[in-house]
């Protein structure tokens, strides 16, 4: 027999974490945490963002950087998705290390193992739909 739930908070589980690198107009770098999205095509990757630090800088750089959280980058990871890059600079206080890519204008954050650099294709602020081409990876 199956048991009715109520409210609208159901979720598909398990899901993964996206860590999402941009960087701001002046050149610093950011990092947000996402469940929200998915390989949407060969080469493509579909998010769902609310207005956040990281959607204004992705609007002014037009790139970003998605890496995969891991067991060793939990606690990074975790605290990439509860505060914002608008009130501190959490790449310096998670201790991490960044470069630049040399494909688009968005950091890659050296903790995470694997990196995609993705140029923004679309940005929808009334849906949160984002939609990025994969333009090259590393791990
Ligand atoms: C586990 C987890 C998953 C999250 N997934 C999403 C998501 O898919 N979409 C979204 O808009 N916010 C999501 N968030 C919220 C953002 O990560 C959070 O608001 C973050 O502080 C935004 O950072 P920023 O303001 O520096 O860009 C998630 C947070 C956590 C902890």
């Amino acid at each position: 027999m199956s048991v009715e739930f109520e409210g609208n908070k159901a979720c598909i589980a398990p899901e993964g974490v996206f860590i999402i690198g941009t960087y701001d107009e002046k050149g610093v770098p950011n990092a947000m945490n996402a469940a929200w999205g998915a390989q949407s095509d060969y080469g493509e990757i579909t998010l769902f963002l609310a207005k956040h630090k990281t959607t204004d800088n992705i609007k002014h750089t037009k790139a970003f950087t998605v890496a995969f959280a891991t067991k060793d980058t939990v606690e990074i990871a975790d605290y990439f998705g509860v505060e914002t890059g608008n009130n501190v600079n959490k790449i310096e206080k998670a201790a991490c290390h960044v470069h630049k890519s040399h494909h688009v204008n968005a950091p890659i954050i050296e903790e995470f193992p694997v990196t995609l650099e993705c140029e923004c294709t679309s940005y929808d602020d009334n849906t949160g739909i984002l939609v990025g081409k994969i333009v090259a990876q590393q791990a």
